[in-house]
């Protein structure tokens, strides 16, 4: 017999496994990125073990000892993990064998994989997500900045990509905020879910040893337990929510491109992507394209794809462990390193990008402000409805003469309607139609002032909380 005798599971088995089904079977090749976890879980179920009698206080000093230097021996690139070993657990377990002996062993008394493989998930996921919620927070402090900046700009804001309504840039720019606001609490949320450390849960009856769960449970630093070991070696919940998480902040990021993507060109020159995040072409020397932005855009891709490579794995799945389940770590890892990775480019894109707010100024056509014009008799006492009708024949002259809304003189006014005065010309510009709406979350100066102060608000609050 070759390597595969080696097997701790081999003992029931005449032959070794094909080599193909051992490629096949292995998950060492993508889940070796748990062996922290899994080697902290290692450390405190030997000191559970310990407790209860089944390792002396010199086995477990050996064990531990062992553990630090298999960790050491992994982070260096020291130990090699080879397919035979088939996955993370089993590999840590070996080496541990191989430095201690026979005594290495007891360590995975009343334990099995299929609880192990679910404590090492939730451990790495709780770091993840504790990773991804800092990046959004970077990404918020730098739209905070961008918004009190460029408080006094204007754009035009658009519905079905037509001009709509003008708008404050810093208004445009909070919308994305709030959303991530709003990303950031389901992975927060996500997290405390996944707060509750299954060990103990064995293959999925639970444990024959009566291991102290809650003192697992604080050397791990979980706040509780799961309370049904069948559950808690069964579900993979806590990985969809993390992935559906990031599907939703990807889909928010990726508007945000798309927007970006269509300003920086010629047609809109609103803004220019620093040289940092633009790449140029093969063949045409005067591109600068938005690939950071188009990339961040693209990975929402892949990002949804794997929710739904988990979701489908997931489906029919007959209770309680099958193999099947091993396939719940790629697409994961595949989302984690993405959404990271996007974050910090979306970030810098934006942090570096520039603002033609004279362009953007200028960009405002000449019927933006139509709504405005309505508004005005409807403060001079018409139904809006019949308001809507004037203006709408109004925007037809204006056009039909090429002219602005805003260059109308009285006299044309009043061949629609008598009831407009000279104070109409102050109504009529993109300044007075923004800080027309002060209302709370509208788009006037003290409104937006007031958004990008609870926004810094909060973040101050979440950094004391962090730190404190
Ligand atoms: N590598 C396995 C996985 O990722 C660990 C659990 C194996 N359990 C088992 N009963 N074969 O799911």
């Amino acid at each position: 017999m070759g390597e595969s005798a080696k097997k701790p599971w081999s003992g029931r088995f005449d032959k070794p496994s094909e080599s193909a089904m051992e490629q096949f079977n292995a998950s060492i090749g993508f889940d070796r990125r748990l062996y922290r976890a899994d080697i902290a879980g290692s450390r405190a179920q030997a000191k559970a073990l310990a407790k209860i009698g089944v390792l002396t206080a010199q086995e477990l000093d050996r064990i531990l000892q062992a553990l630090d230097q298999v960790e050491a021996e992994i982070a260096s690139g020291r130990l090699a993990l080879a397919a035979h070993l088939e996955d993370i657990h089993m590999a840590v377990e070996a080496r541990l064998i191989e430095i201690v002996g026979e005594v290495g062993g007891k360590l995975h008394t009343g334990r099995s994989r299929n609880d192990q493989v679910a404590l090492d998930e939730r451990l790495y996921l709780r770091e993840a997500a504790r990773e991804t919620a800092a990046g959004i927070d970077r990404l918020q402090t730098v739209l905070l900045d961008f918004a009190e900046r460029h408080i006094d700009a204007l754009m035009p804001g658009y519905t079905h990509l037509q001009q709509a309504q003008p708008v404050r840039l810093s208004h445009y720019t909070m919308a994305l905020f709030w959303m991530l606001d709003r990303d950031r609490g389901r992975f927060d949320a996500c997290a405390e879910r996944a707060d509750a450390m299954p060990l103990g849960s064995g293959a999925f009856a639970g444990s024959a040893y009566p291991i102290d769960r809650e003192f697992l449970a604080s050397e791990l630093g979980f706040s509780r337990i799961t309370p049904n070991s069948i559950d808690a070696v069964s579900d993979r919940d806590y990985l969809l929510e993390y992935m559906a998480a990031a599907a939703i902040l990807i889909g928010h990021l990726s508007r945000f491109c798309e927007d970006l993507i269509v300003w920086s060109s010629s047609e809109f020159r609103f803004i220019e992507l620093a040289d940092a995040y633009s790449t140029g072409s093969s063949m045409m020397p005067q591109k600068k394209n938005p690939d950071s932005l188009e990339l961040v855009r693209g990975k929402s891709g892949r990002v949804y794809g794997n929710l739904m490579a988990l979701l489908t794995v997931m489906k029919g799945l007959p209770l309680t462990y099958s193999k099947d389940l091993q396939e719940d770590k790629e697409p994961f890892f595949d989302t984690v390193d993405t959404v990271h990775q996007v974050l910090e480019v979306f970030t810098g894109a934006w942090r570096t990008m520039t603002v033609l707010t004279d362009r953007m100024r200028e960009a405002l056509d000449g019927t933006v402000v139509a709504t405005d014009l309505a508004d005005y008799l409807v403060r001079k006492g018409l139904p809006f409805r019949e308001t809507h009708r004037i203006v709408g024949r109004l925007v037809r002259s204006a056009l039909s003469q090429g002219r602005r809304l805003d260059e109308l003189d009285l006299r044309t006014l009043h061949s629609e309607c008598d009831l407009f005065e000279a104070d109409v010309a102050e109504s009529l510009c993109a300044e007075a139609s923004v800080n027309r709406r002060e209302l709370d979350g509208g788009t006037g100066y003290e409104a937006v002032a007031a958004q990008i102060r609870g926004g810094r608000q909060l973040l101050s609050r979440r950094t004391r909380r962090t730190e404190g």
